[in-house]
C-alpha cells in the first residue's frame, strides 16, 4: 500500500514553553522529536512522499536540515493545525495519505503497518486508544452526562484516508470556515464513510506539555 504522509510540524509548541518549536527538542543521541517522527516513515519503502509542513520562523532551519532528503518536500503551514493540513493536502501525490503530528515521535512500524492493512478495505482509519479515564460531558461547571466508558476512545495520529475523500472534506470545511479538532471529524461531518478504528497504544503520545519531556 503506497501512501504519502502529511507531516505537521508547523506549530509553535506554545504549551511546551521552550524558546523554540517543541518538534526540535532533542530526545536522545541528538535526534529531535521531528527526526524521530520523520524517520519512522522514511524507513518505510511504501511511503512514497513526505509533505513536511513548517512554520515561517523555522524555514531556514527546516530547509537546511530536511530539503535534501529524497521523498521529502517542504511547505509552509498555516495558522492552525487544520490550515497546515489543508495546505499540505494540495501537494499529496499518492492515492492514500497519512496525516501525522510531528509531535508524536513514538509511533511504531507495527502501528503504521496496521493502518496500511486497514486502508486495503477502508477509506478512512485512525489510531485510537480506549480511554483509561471516565469521561464526563460538562456544561456550565456541572456534569451533564457520562458516556459509557467502553464507547470512549482517545484519537491519535496517524489519521489515514483516501486522498480524494479527505481533500473534499478539507475543501468543504474551508468554505464553511468550520474548525474541527482532528482530521477524522471532517469525514464525520461531510460524509457517511465509515472510519475504522485501529488500536494504538499509550506510547504514541503527543509531546505537548513540559512534563511530557521527562518520559
Ligand atoms: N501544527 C501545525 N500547524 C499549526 C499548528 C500545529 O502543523 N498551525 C502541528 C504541530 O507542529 C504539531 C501538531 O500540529 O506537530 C499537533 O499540534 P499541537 O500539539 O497543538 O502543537 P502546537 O500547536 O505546536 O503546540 P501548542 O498548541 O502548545 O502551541
Ligand atoms: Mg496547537
Amino acid at each position: 500500500m503506497d501512501y504519502s504522509v502529511c507531516l505537521l510540524a508547523a506549530g509553535k509548541g506554545t504549551r511546551m514553553k521552550l524558546p523554540y518549536n517543541k518538534v526540535f527538542h532533542r530526545l536522545k543521541k541528538n535526534k529531535t522529536v521531528l527526526d524521530s517522527s520523520l524517520g519512522i516513515f522514511l524507513q518505510d519503502s511504501e511511503c512514497k512522499q513526505v509533505v513536511l509542513m513548517y512554520a515561517k520562523e523555522d524555514e531556514a532551519y527546516m530547509k537546511e536540515r530536511y530539503s535534501k532528503i529524497d521523498r521529502v518536500e517542504l511547505h509552509e503551514g498555516g495558522l492552525t493545525r487544520q490550515e497546515s493540513a489543508g495546505i499540505g493536502l494540495h501537494f499529496v501525490n499518492q492515492d492514500y495519505v497519512m496525516i501525522h503530528d510531528a509531535a508524536r515521535p513514538f509511533v511504531t512500524k507495527e502501528q503504521i503497518d496496521a493502518l496500511k492493512v486497514a486502508l486495503e478495505t477502508e477509506d478512512a482509519c485512525l489510531l485510537m486508544i480506549p480511554s483509561v479515564d471516565t469521561i464526563k460531558i460538562v456544561k456550565d461547571g456541572y456534569v451533564e452526562t457520562t458516556p459509557l466508558r467502553q464507547h470512549v476512545y482517545n484519537a491519535q495520529t496517524p489519521q489515514c484516508f483516501k486522498t480524494t475523500l479527505i481533500k473534499m472534506c478539507y475543501e468543504k470545511s474551508l468554505l464553511e470556515g468550520r474548525q474541527a479538532t482532528d482530521d477524522a471529524q471532517l469525514v464525520e461531518w461531510y460524509t457517511d464513510v465509515p472510519i475504522k478504528v485501529v488500536l494504538g497504544d499509550l506510547g504514541n503520545k503527543k509531546i505537548t506539555l513540559p512534563q511530557d519531556i521527562s518520559i
